[in-house]
């Protein structure tokens, strides 16, 4: 698929099929990750896959709005280090492992990191040093039912578009 068609179908996906997610599928969405825009070319960012149903559940336990990773097949924990666009950068490669999944047919749906109470438990639980900053945990698996009514409505073109002046 063409990448302007697979971002028009792209869309968070929360409930998922009992199917597992390949070990080389989640590595990809890394390599995907990792070559993100980045400030400075810093690239700051760690990421935990989850692959354990155990670690899942204790996830969703913490993100009041993502029970579902409780569901899902994997999830990948996006991480920065301290640095000044470390929220821009570990949002750029979350956004590259939504687009990438998307292409490789997974269902992805991202959970909010950065700024939540939970940053702290979540680093604690995946063993990452407390130097890094949670920037967001991306849920994953493949869709269970895909209901064409679920997709979250988008402002149009004309309505987001200024040429030259707002
Ligand atoms: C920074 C950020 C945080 C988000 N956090 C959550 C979250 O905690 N739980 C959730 O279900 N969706 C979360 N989402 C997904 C949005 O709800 C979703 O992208 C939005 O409703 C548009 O739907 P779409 O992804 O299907 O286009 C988050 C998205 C972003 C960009």
């Amino acid at each position: 698929m063409k990448i302007l068609e697979l971002l028009k179908s792209r869309k968070s996906v929360r409930a998922y099929q009992d199917k597992t997610v390949s070990k080389e599928d989640l590595e990809q969405l890394v390599d995907a990750a990792r070559l993100a825009a980045t400030a400075r070319n810093v690239q700051p960012w760690e990421f935990v896959v989850i692959t354990e149903a155990k670690t899942l559940k204790e996830l969703a336990a913490l993100a009041e709005n993502g029970r579902f990773l409780s569901e899902a097949k994997a999830g990948i924990a996006v991480f920065c280090g301290d640095t000044k666009y470390y929220l821009e950068d570990g949002c750029a490669a979350t956004e590259n492992i939504l687009v990438a999944a998307a292409t490789l047919g997974i269902g992805s749906c991202w959970v909010a990191g950065d700024k939540k109470p939970y940053v702290t438990e979540v680093a604690g639980l995946l063993g990452v040093p407390a130097q890094y900053k949670l920037v967001s945990l991306v849920a994953l698996g493949y869709e269970k039912d895909d209901n064409p009514s679920d997709r979250a409505p988008k402002r149009p073109l004309k309505e987001v578009l200024h040429w030259e002046k707002f």
